[in-house]
């Protein structure tokens, strides 16, 4: 259990190394562990108009559903920190942002997973785990337009 919370936090922060974060300089890392085992990341993508930034949970939700994986979401784990050489700085656990969990919530409801959701500081001190039900209580998703069958 701690060995793939650990194992999806590397992936995380090495997904971080990947951002493009030129203006918050804050570069976050989300590794999505899919029911198979397989491992999928993403990183944040900034923009030079501030508001169309991408966070990291959303590329990486992106890339499993063009996959037709949108339905295979197991755990997430997200990394945050500022770079120093080949680290991450930062003691603090990066928690998803309102519109990422709101974003987390379709794949979860899709996989019909109340998804662990591991956030850990830039520099693995500090990591809490969640439910994403305990992050977004009583979320609107597909259910609520009939979508989700038994
Ligand atoms: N960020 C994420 O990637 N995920 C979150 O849940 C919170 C914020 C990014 C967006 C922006 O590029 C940087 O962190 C600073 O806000």
């Amino acid at each position: 259990m701690t060995d793939t919370r650990d194992a999806l936090i590397d992936a995380a922060r090495d997904a971080a190394s990947r951002a493009y974060a030129p203006y918050s300089g804050f570069h976050v890392g989300a590794a999505l562990l899919l029911k198979n085992g397989d491992v999928v990341t993403g990183a944040n993508v900034e923009n030079a108009s501030y508001g169309l930034t991408l966070c990291a949970e959303t590329t990486a939700i992106a890339k499993i559903a063009n996959e037709g994986w949108i339905g295979e979401l197991a755990e997430i784990a997200i990394v945050g920190g500022r770079p120093e050489g080949d680290a991450l700085i930062g003691s603090d656990a990066v928690n998803p942002c309102g519109r990422c969990r709101q974003i987390l919530n379709e794949a979860a409801e899709r996989s019909k997973t109340d998804i662990l959701v591991h956030c850990a500081s830039g520099d693995g001190s500090a990591v809490t785990t969640y439910r994403l039900s305990e992050l977004l209580p009583a979320a609107f998703g597909p259910k609520d337009l009939g979508m989700i069958p038994d």
